[in-house]
Formats: C-alpha cells, sequence, structure tokens
C-alpha cells in the first residue's frame, strides 16, 4: 500500500500533520507531493519544521495566479507524479486549488481519493472554497467526515454511505498534539489581554468596501473595549490594504506566525475575529469565544455549540457581537472529535485494502 498525500497551503500542512504522523508510526509506505500554492517561509516551509513533518519528495512550485492558472498547473504537475509514482491512493485535505487539483488529476487516472475534512457546506456558491468541496466529494472514493453534520450533506447530495467514514477533524489531533509545546513557548502579547484576528478570505479581502469595514469594526472594538488587538495578517490580505489604501492604524499588524507561536496566542486570546476556518474550528477546541467575519459558515457546530456567532462584516455589528460573545460561557462542548482522526484514517484505509 503506498500513500500520496498532496498539500498546498498553510492549513492543509497543519491538518494534514496528524495523518503523516500515523503513517509513520504504522511504517507505511507513504510520499509527499506540494504543489507549491504556499511558498512564503511563514506561510509554507515554517510548519514543516516546527511539526518535524518529512520534506516532500516533489514540489511542484505553482505559485500564486488566478484559480485556472493555479489549478491547471497543479492539474497538469500532479498528474505526471502519480503516473510514476502509481500509489494505491492519495489523501487530500479540505477545500483548496490544490485539493481539487489533486483529486482531479488522479481520479482520471484511476487512483483512488481519499478527501480528509468532506462534507462541509457553507451553500454559498460565490466562494471558491465551496466549489472545491463540491467537485471534490463528488469525485472522492473515501470521504473522511469530521462531523455527523457533515455526513448528512454528503447523503444529501446522493453520496453512498458506504463511501463515508465520520471520524472527526484532524485539527483536534493537531492542536492536542502541540498545544503543551505551544505553552511553553515566550510571546511578548500573552502577558496581558488581547483581542487575536485573523482574516484573508477572498469575498473579504478582494472587495475594498468590504476590506475597510471589517478594519474599521476592529478599530470600534479596540476603542471600545481598550485591549490590543492583535493581528497576524496573511500576504494576501496586506497586499489588499497597501493596493486600496487602507488605514490599519491602532491596530497591531504583524506578520503571520508560526503554528505553535498563534496556537499560544489563540489559547490566551479574549476573544478571536476570523475568517478563517481553521481558526473557527481551533477556537472552539481551545474554549476562546469566536466572531466570525461572514455571512455564513461551514461550521455550523461551532455556532449550535455557543463557541462562535456570525458578524458579517459591518462596523457596528462586528463590535455588537464582541459585545455578545465576551460575556460568553466558555463550557460548550468540543463538537470536532476526540484528537485521534489521524490513526482512525489510516486504520481504515489499512481495512479498506484499497490495492485489492
Ligand atoms: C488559499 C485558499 C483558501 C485558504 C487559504 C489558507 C484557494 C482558492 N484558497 O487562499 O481557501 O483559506 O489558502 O491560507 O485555494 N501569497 C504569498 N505567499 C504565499 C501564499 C500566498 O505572498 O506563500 C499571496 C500572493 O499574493 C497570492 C495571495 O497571497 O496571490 C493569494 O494566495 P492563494 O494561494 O491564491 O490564495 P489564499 O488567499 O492564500
Ligand atoms: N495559523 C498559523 N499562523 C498564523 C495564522 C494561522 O499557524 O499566523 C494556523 C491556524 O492555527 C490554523 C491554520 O493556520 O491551524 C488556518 O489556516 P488559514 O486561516 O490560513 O486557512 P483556512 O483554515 O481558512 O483555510
Amino acid at each position: 500500500m503506498k500513500v500520496a498525500i498532496v498539500l498546498g497551503t498553510r492549513p492543509e500542512i497543519i491538518k494534514m500533520s496528524p495523518i503523516i504522523r500515523a503513517l509513520e508510526e504504522k511504517e507505511m509506505e507513504f510520499f509527499i507531493l506540494h504543489t507549491g500554492q504556499h511558498y512564503s517561509y511563514n506561510m509554507d516551509q515554517v510548519f514543516f519544521e516546527q511539526l518535524k513533518l518529512p520534506q516532500p519528495k516533489y514540489n511542484l512550485r505553482v505559485g500564486s495566479g488566478t484559480h485556472a492558472e493555479e489549478t491547471g498547473k497543479m492539474i497538469m504537475g500532479i498528474e505526471k507524479v502519480l503516473m510514476e509514482e502509481k500509489p494505491n491512493i492519495i489523501l487530500v485535505e479540505g477545500d483548496t486549488n490544490t485539493v481539487v487539483a489533486g483529486a482531479l488529476a488522479s481520479v482520471k487516472i484511476g487512483i483512488h481519493v481519499g478527501h480528509v475534512e468532506a462534507g462541509l457546506r457553507s451553500f454559498d456558491r460565490s466562494m471558491p472554497e465551496e466549489i472545491n468541496r463540491i467537485v471534490t466529494d463528488h469525485v472522492s472514493d473515501l470521504l473522511f467526515t469530521p462531523t455527523e453534520i457533515a455526513k448528512r450533506n454528503l447523503i444529501r447530495e446522493g453520496i453512498a454511505e458506504d463511501k463515508i467514514f465520520l471520524t472527526g477533524n484532524t485539527i483536534v489531533d493537531a492542536v492536542y498534539q502541540n498545544l503543551q509545546l505551544a505553552e511553553a513557548i515566550n510571546t511578548q502579547f500573552t502577558e496581558n489581554d488581547y483581542f487575536l484576528v485573523t482574516v484573508h478570505r477572498q469575498e473579504n479581502t478582494d472587495n475594498p468596501v468590504r476590506l475597510k469595514n471589517i478594519i474599521e469594526g476592529l478599530k470600534l472594538v479596540k476603542e471600545y473595549f481598550n485591549i490590543p488587538i492583535i493581528y497576524p495578517i496573511h500576504p494576501r490580505t496586506l497586499k489588499r490594504i497597501k493596493e486600496h489604501g487602507i488605514n490599519t492604524e491602532g491596530l497591531n499588524l504583524i506578520e503571520p506566525l508560526d503554528y505553535l507561536s498563534f496556537l499560544k496566542l489563540e489559547s490566551k486570546a479574549k476573544l478571536i475575529f476570523t475568517d478563517s476556518g481553521g481558526v473557527q474550528e481551533e477556537a472552539c477546541i481551545l474554549k476562546i469565544p469566536c466572531v466570525t467575519l461572514r455571512y455564513n459558515t461551514e461550521r455550523p457546530e461551532t455556532i449550535e455549540v455557543g463557541a462562535n456567532i456570525l458578524a458579517g462584516t459591518e462596523p457596528k455589528e462586528i463590535l455588537k457581537k464582541a459585545k455578545i460573545m465576551i460575556n460568553a460561557n466558555r463550557d460548550w462542548r468540543n463538537p470536532f472529535g476526540d484528537g485521534n482522526a489521524g490513526i482512525k484514517i489510516i486504520n481504515i484505509i489499512n481495512r479498506i485494502n484499497i490495492t485489492a
């Protein structure tokens, strides 16, 4: 049994890390194919070093571009590697261009596809991630869902139940495996109260009005609570802020952080503001209330348990939702699993004996 791990962005490296650990523990044959969708040191290599992951055997160095440029180049590069390596299965995680490219390249040459974090739906097809999720789920052979809701989404779309495996989300494994190490990290921020922010989604950054509104909303929050706002900024957002000439004075913008430093900042924050999928989940797991700067979420479990609220992007709404969440009762349950998703996924692949 030979497994190909196809990944390309920050969240995929983090969420694949428990699966890579499980493959190593079981001494299985595998290799990592990196598309190069993320390539800046602090969006890519830092995670391999910190999480002690083996280096990718292949890096396609596709880099940034339009959706078609990124996805097209990736499909061509992935196909070439898969035809040489002939793995029995490829695993992709999440909803990025790398994921849909991996799935399409693989399924068309008869190699099984396992989709980790299958079944998430925002029901908003204007999001590139939603298209990537739908396409990937519908061409995958094995669908590893994090929650019951995700499983129901797939069944509703006609996907055969015997392809679906409810495993939990590997982000829980990643948090549990790294939290103790994160606790030991010294940061200059965690001595006093602070709010933590991340924003990078296309619908928020490519629309100058929305991006300006989000920044205004964060400034309102800072003024009202008089608490510093720490914002490790994604390169995409920094680029747009500069392009649109948006004034971020008063907010503490810093470089994107390594995983342990970011986990530490999350775990000690008074509130988290985000449009990230992974950060909504981590806030919920770490019992830190979250204000999501979007109008929908494909992680409705976080809202159901009381860990998260949708604020949208209007400044006054952002402040209003922050006032609600600062008083949230933090005794919610973690809906994303028990921290053993990685090993469960690898056991399922072995049990099914995909080579037969
Ligand atoms: C991608 C995913 C998004 C995911 C995010 C994780 C798609 C469609 N989007 O968005 O779902 O939430 O990754 O972070 O796949 N850039 C750099 N250095 C890098 C990477 C990107 O400077 O290492 C800048 C470039 O200016 C680039 C821009 O960020 O044009 C966008 O990068 P891209 O990978 O296209 O999308 P993300 O916004 O990162
Ligand atoms: N993250 C990080 N450093 C940062 C910001 C985020 O290590 O400065 C981690 C975070 O802990 C989470 C993941 O990146 O595990 C989320 O990735 P991102 O927000 O880029 O993408 P999304 O989850 O929205 O696809």
